[in-house]
């Protein structure tokens, strides 16, 4: 299977937004996008984009998972970045037509279709580092994928980061690119010196989340996971599987976690803990580097809290089970 996120479907929907009004959507090659390279996203980072998935079902429908909340969360970091507003059903639009042409091309589960909407201003101006992009274009990119991180069965190794930052605190709930480049160097470094998968950002010991996807801590039949605020990013995932927990009812409490409280927690035997995310739907975390210390999760291994969450969700997704939330839209 090729890497995550690089085998692109041929064709696009396309809108450009000219200052007044958005353009009717078209579908275009997803090869090439002429832009001037005075434009306001090459410089000024003014972007952002989604993540979602369409799954197709044993009875050979297409079913796009909870886009209405990704619509709300692109629409909502398009104004917090002062990108022109979208509008959310032209936008629905644009991914039911892109995923309609492309539903042969619907990997089986467990692959699915990822979706990426983006959104960039476009106008070409280089003094405008202090004001907004008066235009701007959105595209929707389809690529199919399989598992983000290869074997599922195997468990992620995470340093917790106290001093560092993902990015801004204003700019967390925000999904644009500028944030991954400001987490980068601080991943990179963490692979290389510590063999981590990822970084757990930690500012002053609030545990966070990492670079691509949100933390849960899971004690026997608690979930803990930070509140939302503005510093990270509100994901879906996290909001379906903390759902799904309360509907296994399992107790969900969304509060401040310290680095203190995971490592003592952490080191109960029947403790798990798991990142999610589109990508990594709910991926289990074995073990924490804090301090030049290694300390194992539960056991080390794969949680059965863990893969029970994962399963549930995924049936949901693949039409297995009933989508008693009405999460799915079929195409
Ligand atoms: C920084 C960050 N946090 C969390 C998530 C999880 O969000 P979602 O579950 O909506 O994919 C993502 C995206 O996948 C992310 O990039």
């Amino acid at each position: 299977m090729a890497a995550f996120g690089t085998v692109f479907m041929p064709e696009m929907a396309i809108s450009w937004f000219d200052g007044s009004g958005w353009s009717p959507s078209e579908m275009v090659s997803s090869n090439s996008l002429q832009l001037h390279p005075g434009a306001h996203v090459l410089h000024y980072s003014s972007t952002c984009f989604e993540g979602l998935k369409a799954f197709r079902h044993a009875d050979g429908s297409i079913n796009i998972f909870r886009m209405d909340k990704n619509l709300e969360r692109f629409a909502q970091s398009s104004r917090l970045l002062s990108l022109p507003a979208i509008n959310k059903d032209a936008t629905q639009k644009m991914i039911l037509d892109a995923v309609a042409r492309f539903a042969d091309d619907v990997p089986e589960p467990p692959g699915s279709m990822y979706i990426r909407p983006t959104h960039i201003g476009t106008e070409p101006a280089i003094g405008k580092a202090a004001a907004p992009t008066q235009t701007s274009c959105q595209y929707i990119l389809l690529s199919p994928v399989g598992d983000y991180f290869s074997g599922g069965d195997t468990t992620l190794r995470l340093l917790l980061e106290e001093n560092g930052m993902r990015c801004a605190t204003h700019m967390g709930m925000i999904k644009s690119g500028g944030n991954y480049a400001s987490a980068l160097r601080p991943i990179m470094q963490a692979k290389q010196d510590l063999k981590a998968d990822q970084v757990l950002f930690c500012p002053n010991g609030d545990v966070q989340e990492t670079g691509a996807a949100n933390f849960l801590l899971i004690d026997g039949d608690e979930i803990i996971t930070k509140a939302l605020d503005e510093s990270f990013l509100h994901g879906v995932t996290r909001d379906s599987i903390l759902t799904i927990a309360r509907d296994m009812g399992m107790k969900v409490s969304e509060r401040q976690l310290s680095v203190a409280e995971l490592l003592e927690r952490a080191a109960k035997p029947e403790c798990e803990a798991a990142l999610s995310g589109t990508a990594a739907v709910l991926t289990s975390v074995g073990t924490l580097l804090h301090k030049g210390n290694e300390y194992k999760v539960g056991n080390g291994g794969v949680g059965t809290t863990t893969l029970k969450l994962r399963q549930a969700l995924n049936d949901i997704q693949w039409g297995k089970a009933e989508d008693t939330h009405g999460w799915l839209t079929r195409v």
